[in-house]
Parts: structure tokens; sequence; C-alpha cells
């Protein structure tokens, strides 16, 4: 599955239309021109899949993060150019201490772990949210492999960690306003464009398909402003039991949907 189909994480300029010969048979069902650019995971149900299995939530979280790794592959052999996830809300911080530690120690070690391999794939992480509300020694992790990886030119991944979408568009805000105050921009320079430049999303592409397991149908927090135009595909599958194949059904629904964006067709 983890194999280097297309040769390796690469640009979306060399996506191609169609599957190349020898691929994964998972993918005969993937139609190659109206695959998402941008896809936003909200990676739900970990606990509901560890409480439906006797264990404790925590045992969820850790089968989650098999399920990224598996996700994030096919997301590269889809040559999908942007996958952005959900691995902490600004509001998660309200879950018990325990929890939530367990949770950044790990994070910790999800990076310890898989950062050659990811940086092997050509990726290029990056992690959205407000990095400074993290704890340190993560803070410095984080850092050191977006630096690691940021000339990379593969698929563009976005962790999303002490993220809110209203925190992020409150940063922005204040960034413009400071601007503003300076004399540096009028307040007519502040468009839909200057936001975006603000973002912690800057230079992705507009969010396509956002994707929620675990049955629950709200946004969360995430991604309000990117999301603006997304479609949305809703599962009950629990995120550790979300497999390629399940990714693959998200995608062959997004190719039949009908995007319109205010007008009359699609095209
Ligand atoms: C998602 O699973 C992971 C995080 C929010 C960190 P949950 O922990 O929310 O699992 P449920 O929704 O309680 O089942
Ligand atoms: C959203 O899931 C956040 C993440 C997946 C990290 P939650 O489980 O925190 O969302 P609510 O509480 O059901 O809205
Ligand atoms: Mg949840």
């Amino acid at each position: 599955m983890w194999k280097k189909i297309f040769g390796g994480g690469s640009s979306n300029s060399e996506r191609t239309e169609k599957a190349p010969a020898g691929a994964n048979p998972l993918y005969d069902r993937i139609n190659w021109q109206r695959l998402p650019r941008h896809v936003a995971v909200i990676m739900d149900g970990n606990g509901r899949w560890a409480q439906g299995k006797g264990l404790i939530r925590t045992a969820g979280h850790k089968a989650g993060v098999k399920t990224l790794k598996d996700v994030l592959k096919t997301a590269i052999d889809l040559r999908i150019e942007a996958l952005t996830v959900y691995a902490f809300s600004t509001e998660n911080w309200k879950r018990p201490r325990p929890e939530v530690e367990f949770l950044m120690k790990l994070f910790s070690e999800y990076l310890l772990k898989e950062l050659e391999e990811m940086n092997d794939y050509n990726v290029r992480i990056r992690f959205i949210g407000r990095m400074e509300g993290m704890p340190e020694g993560l803070q410095r992790q984080m850092r050191e492999a977006e630096a690691l990886m940021k000339d990379n030119t593969g698929i563009r991944f976005n962790v999303a960690a002490n993220y809110g979408g209203q925190d992020e568009l409150i940063r922005a805000a204040q960034s413009l306003a400071r601007q503003a105050a300076e004399g540096k921009i009028a307040p007519e320079d502040i468009d839909a464009e200057a936001i975006e430049q603000e973002l912690d999303t800057a230079g992705d592409p507009p969010v396509d398909l956002v994707i929620r397991t675990s049955g629950d149908q709200r946004l969360s927090n995430f991604l309000l402003w990117q999301s603006a135009y997304a479609e949305f595909y809703f599962t009950d599958v629990n995120w550790p039991d979300f497999t390629p194949a399940c990714f693959v059904d998200a995608m062959v629904d997004f190719a039949g949907r009908d995007r319109r964006f205010g007008g009359l067709t699609n095209k």
C-alpha cells in the first residue's frame, strides 16, 4: 500500500489524469480528473472506538495514528495537493488532563517516528494553530520538522494543533489592524487575498472537501474561512477504522458532486 506507486511524492503540476499502469487496484474507482485539490479531515471518534471495544479512550488515539499514516499515504498516491488534519482544537483543553497529556506525548512520538519517512516522501509538513500554546519541547520538534521539510515539493500536510478557526481569524484581523495602524496598509487594502495571506494555511488552495468521521455533522471550529465552498462528507466510521478504501469512497462521492459556486453550472 505504502509503495511509491507514482514514484514518490510530487508536486501537483506532475499530477496525471489517469492512474499509471500497475497502480493499486484500490484506485480503480477513482476519477482522476475530479479529485479534490485540498482535503481537510476531522479525525473524530477515537474515544468512541475505544469505548466500543471496552478499552480506555487513549487506546483510540493510539490506534488513530496508524489511520493517519495510511490516509496520508493514500493522499500522496492520489496526488492530492494539500491535506489538512484536525489533531487538537483550541477547545480540546477542556478534556481531562491525563488525556491531554497523553495526546501531547503521542504527537511528539509521532513526529519522532514518522519524520524521516515523511521527508523521504517529499511531504511538506506545517503546523497550523497557536503553536505557542503547546508544550515547549513539542514546539521545538514542530519547528524542526517544518524546517526539515520546508523546501519539499510534495503534498502540503497541515496538522492543526491548538487550532481554532475563530482564533485563526482573530490573529489575522489583529495582524492586519497592526499593519494598518503602522501605516503599512490602508483599510481598503484588506480584501479576501489579504486575509488569506494572514491565515495559517496561506499559499494553499481553498478546501474542496471536508471529511468528518464518527457520525457527528459539524465543523467544530475547523477551517471556517477555508471551507467557505467546501463539499462535506460525513461517515459513521470511527477514525481508527477509517481505511484507505474509506478515503477512496470519499473521493468517489466527491467526484459526483455538482459544484456550482453560486452559478448555474459547475463550469
Ligand atoms: C478525536 O477523537 C481526537 C481528538 C479530538 C483529539 P475524540 O477523542 O474526539 O473521540 P470521541 O469523539 O470522543 O469518540
Ligand atoms: C474535533 O473533534 C477536534 C478534533 C478532531 C481534533 P471534537 O471531538 O473535539 O469535537 P466536538 O467536541 O464533538 O465538537
Ligand atoms: Mg470527538
